[in-house]
């Protein structure tokens, strides 16, 4: 079996799905569900024997020792974190303390684990971490894509605890020789992602005909990948990356925030329309997020050449599919949409009105 952490997350959760889809290896879902963390994710699992879910903090090392030595799984996954940047920047303790002192736990305890395997068990054994393009910073307008030699350069308490992790788990792979392999991959979107994230907000606001927030000028760019493409990246370096390598995954496709905002406006227009006239009269400029990266972009390059990997989706197709996926979940929104997220709406953009 494999061990996945976080994965009743967004994309912990398409990952789990996609993978029981493809093949009968069971799944050990260690997750501590966080805010972030629904197991009406994985509703459709109930009752499966191959899905073994396990309510549990990755920074609990006793703990993830016990499902080492119970469960003996061929490889983990590791997708948990806290993944928010405007959480990062109210809060950014909990950053640490997952994303950091969390993946230093996993580490020592998979190194554990894997100094006891022998032959066969011990040559096939990977731990794969799930990362970010953020880690390399903010792109000027005329700079080329992130490649996986572009220094790093976090801006965000998020992509700065996520450096850290990235950079604990290469030194346990130099230093002990632990199997590892890390991906960093740009802006996910798609079905069960929190609408605490752009595409989803704007998606569930302009249902609700309330005010589309567009931060600053609306002229940052992010690089957007549907996440069944991510997940099909991940089992793709899982099985056949190099140790130790890094590689960088993305959508090839650069858009600025409005032009997604807009997108996702004309969408609904076909879909839904409001007999109040256009979504887009519902955008909405507010105050800037501190330190905003300006544009992020990914050199794919390396996966595809190596792996053969690159996206099915294209955005038209990845957007369309994401917004159908909302219009006939609006049950698992509204369930999400509950008190601690009010409040997490009123902390984050009660301050941005000016
Ligand atoms: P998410 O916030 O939706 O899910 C995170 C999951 O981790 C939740 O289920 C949460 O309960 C769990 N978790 C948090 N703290 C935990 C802890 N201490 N112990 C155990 N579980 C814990 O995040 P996501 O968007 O699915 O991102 C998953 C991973 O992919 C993260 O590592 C993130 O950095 C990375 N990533 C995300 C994106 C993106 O666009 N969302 C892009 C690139 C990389
Ligand atoms: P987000 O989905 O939070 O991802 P990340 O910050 O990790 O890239 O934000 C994507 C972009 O959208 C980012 O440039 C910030 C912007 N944004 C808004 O303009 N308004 C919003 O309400 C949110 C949540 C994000």
């Amino acid at each position: 079996m494999i061990l996945v952490t976080g994965g009743a997350g967004f994309i912990g959760a398409n990952f789990v799905l996609d993978w029981l889809r493809a093949s009968d290896e069971p799944v050990l879902n260690l997750d501590a569900l966080t805010y972030a963390g629904n197991l009406e994710n994985l509703a459709t699992l109930q009752g499966d024997g191959r899905h073994v879910f396990v309510h549990g903090d990755i920074c609990d090392r006793a703990l993830i020792d016990r499902l080492f030595a119970e469960h003996r799984p061929r490889a983990v996954v590791h997708f948990a974190a806290e993944s928010h940047v405007d959480r990062s920047i109210h809060g950014p303790g909990d950053f640490v303390r997952t994303n950091v002192e969390g993946t230093f736990t996993l580490l020592e305890a998979a190194r554990g684990y894997w100094s006891t395997l022998e032959g066969e068990e011990k040559a096939v054994f990977r731990f794969l971490h799930v990362s970010t393009d953020e880690v390399y910073g903010s792109l000027g307008p005329n700079d080329p894509p992130f490649a996986e030699t572009k220094a790093y350069e976090p801006n965000s308490p998020y992509s700065a605890s996520k450096a850290a992790s990235d950079h604990l788990v290469r030194a346990w792979h130099h230093t002990y020789g632990l199997p590892v392999l890390t991906t960093n991959c740009s802006n996910n979107y798609g079905p069960y992602q929190f609408p605490e994230k752009l595409i989803p907000l704007m998606i569930a606001n302009a249902l609700a005909g309330k005010a589309l927030p567009v931060y600053g000028d609306g002229r940052n760019v992010r690089d957007w990948l549907y996440v069944g493409d991510h997940c099909a990246a991940i089992r793709e370096v899982l099985a056949r990356g190099r140790l130790g390598e890094t590689y960088n995954v993305g959508g090839w496709n650069e858009k600025p925030n409005l032009e997604i905002v807009h997108t996702v406006c004309a969408l609904l227009d076909e879909l839904r329309p409001d007999p109040a006239g256009p979504h887009a009269r519902l955008i909405t400029y507010v105050a800037d997020r501190p330190g905003h990266d300006r544009r992020y972009a990914i050199d794919a390059r390396k996966i595809e050449r190596e792996l053969g990997w690159r996206p099915a989706e294209t955005f038209e197709t990845g957007i369309r599919k994401t917004i159908a996926w909302y219009l006939a979940n609006q049950d698992w929104v509204a369930h999400v949409q509950s008190g601690s997220y009010r409040e997490w709406v009123e902390r984050n953009y009660g301050e941005r009105r000016a």
